[in-house]
């Protein structure tokens, strides 16, 4: 059985132009009764030829905690969206060539049948490339050993690697998508191209890669107002990030409506204010615009994952991804949530916006057939006072609601019830990282690392960090498993007041109920924090991040190991 919700306007002079807004549950029996998919044939999206508008908003499971996935997702669904956006990072889960991760955190085919589960529906966007003030733009960095590579482009070296990361990647997708009674309902080709457009051919690679392997949803192209031009590949439905825009006879859609930004070591936090937002947003559903909210849940860049912007200048970006996201970093609600819930709540409960009320078997669902059975809600606004009354038009039982307070069961009356520096993620010439990061990474494994402990804590050996080899196959381990095996096995001894530096600290953190926190290291300069071996970030005393988000599940009670790498 499902509900469908109906928004109309009566006897009200002051009634705006609304978009028909249908409310469709992934798990109701009516998607599964026809499989069309997701429609961009006119000037309005079709879910299975019913209009529909997309109300999506962006969380990464790579940003969020497993255990908080559900209640990310609850907290999506509650404020009025009705599908979930994400990017899907390459180089988390091909961390080495040939090596593929796909469980635990980086549970994707989890991430998206809970999202089916709980009602919403998912537009994936796979990359390669997803710049998302990630590391290398979720370019694993691996590729970067080959001197002649050309990152996004069809040369062999960049397209090989590709395909082998997608011949393990979409046959998990495939079988999620909406034809096949998944939640899927379009998936992105790439990633804002048109501002990079360094290959003619390699969009139509993509596209390809994607088909090839049985991606049959409903394709898109998101671009920047200046990618706009380039970044298109036939047969794919364009969207822009950005609000003005026209195309023609096909449905609009704001791929990312920012709702705040991503910050940056030394400057300041962005802020961008709720009202402001709002009143954007309004403006956009008023004129039957798609949007997704990017970010929705921004979360964190755990680990060494934060990428950094060069449009000049580099600016690392930091480990906090809070966005001024409507749910802050640590998935607290905001002003922002309350007013976007308010205004969204005006809009999703549409299935269509009618200045009279259309009786069950004339309303534009189950293809056009009408509904037979089951329940309506009518909605609409009062602005004055006055008797209500249904003028004998209400053939059934109709429950009252004011302000969703049942005030009455009335028979024939009809009421309302109805993150070392970090790669760059956002560059316009790529493989100028090649010969950025390869002067970098010389240096850092060349250094000589002392370790030491802090105040009554204790110490571990001078080491030098390229002489850190795993004594097996005798390969130097990455930093990050480097700084976690060092953890691990070090002895640690007692070190005076002045450590110095660089060095690991050891510290505990006494817990008695393990719940979310924060950790703030104040007159610490910069380094990365470990709790209990989860890397929870960079901090960096320049701001303007001032503490690390610690979640909950990742602390026991008792004590917990802390480690920092400064
Ligand atoms: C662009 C990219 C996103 C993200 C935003 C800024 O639109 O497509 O991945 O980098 O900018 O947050």
């Amino acid at each position: 059985m499902h509900i469908i919700y109906i928004y109309f306007h009566f006897t009200c002079s002051r009634t705006p132009k609304r978009f028909a807004q249908p409310l469709i549950f992934p798990n109701s029996s009516f998607r599964m009764s026809a499989r069309q998919g997701l429609r961009a044939d006119s000037t309005h999206f079709t879910l299975d030829g019913a209009p529909f508008r997309i109300l999506g908003g962006s969380i990464h499971y790579f940003r969020v905690p497993r255990a908080y996935w559900r209640d990310r997702l609850l907290k999506l669904k509650a404020c009025g969206l009705n599908t979930l956006t994400t990017y899907v990072p390459w180089n988390l889960h091909e961390p080495e060539r040939g090596v593929y991760l796909f469980q635990e955190e980086l549970d994707l085919e989890a991430y998206i049948r809970l999202a089916g589960e709980l009602g919403l529906w998912v537009i994936l966007r796979p990359g390669p490339y997803i710049c998302a003030e990630w590391d290398l733009g979720g370019l694993p960095s691996w590729l970067l050993q080959d001197k002649k590579m050309k990152l996004r482009t069809s040369y062999s070296g960049f397209t090989s690697a590709v395909n082998s990361y997608f011949d393990k990647l979409i046959p998990r997708i495939t079988p999620l998508q909406y034809k096949n009674g998944g939640p899927i309902i379009a998936v992105q080709v790439e990633n804002e191209y048109g501002s990079y457009a360094k290959d003619e051919r390699y969009m139509s690679f993509i596209k390809e890669a994607l088909l090839s392997r049985g991606i049959s949803e409903l394709l898109l192209t998101s671009d920047n107002n200046d990618g706009l031009k380039c970044g298109g590949v036939d047969g794919v439905l364009q969207t822009v990030n950005l609000q003005k825009l026209t195309f023609g006879d096909k449905p609009l859609m704001v791929m990312e409506y920012w709702s705040g930004w991503f910050d940056v070591w030394g400057e300041p936090h962005h802020v961008f204010p709720a009202p402001e937002m709002i009143s954007i947003v309004r403006e956009l559903l008023d004129r039957g615009i798609s949007i997704n909210f990017y970010m929705f849940h921004g979360g964190t860049s755990f680990g060494f994952m934060n990428g950094a912007v060069d449009l000049g200048t580099y600016k690392p970006q930091t480990s906090s991804y809070d966005y001024d996201a409507p749910l802050t970093e640590s998935g607290d609600y905001t002003t922002k949530y309350h007013l976007l819930r308010s205004l969204l709540s005006t809009y999703s409960s549409m299935f269509l916006q009618s200045d009279d009320p259309v009786n069950m078997e004339c309303l534009p669902a189950n293809h056009n057939n009408g509904q037979s059975y089951g329940y309506t809600l009518y909605q609409t606004d009062i602005y004055s006072g006055g008797d209500l009354n249904s003028r004998n038009h209400v053939r059934d039982r109709a429950l009252v609601f004011i302000d969703r307070e049942l005030i009455g069961l009335k028979i024939l009356m009809m009421d309302l019830l109805i993150t070392n520096s970090q790669f760059v993620d956002y560059i316009r010439y790529l493989w100028i990282i090649m010969m950025l990061l390869s002067a970098v990474w010389t240096l850092i494994l060349t250094a000589p690392i002392h370790c030491r402990g802090s105040n009554g804590e204790e110490v571990c050996n001078v080491i030098f960090l390229r002489m850190c080899s795993d004594e097996e196959t005798n390969s130097p381990y990455s930093l990050n498993l480097f700084i976690f095996l060092r953890l691990q096995s070090q002895k640690w001894t007692s070190v005076g007041t002045k450590p110095t530096y660089p060095a690991f600290f050891r510290g505990s953190l006494v817990v008695d109920q393990p719940t979310d926190t924060f950790l703030k290291l104040p007159n610490w300069s910069k380094g990365v924090v470990f709790v209990n071996g989860q890397n929870l970030g960079r901090h960096w005393s320049v701001g303007p991040q001032k503490a690390l988000y610690l979640p909950g599940p990742w602390l026991r009670s008792g004590d917990n190991e802390v480690n920092d790498c400064m």
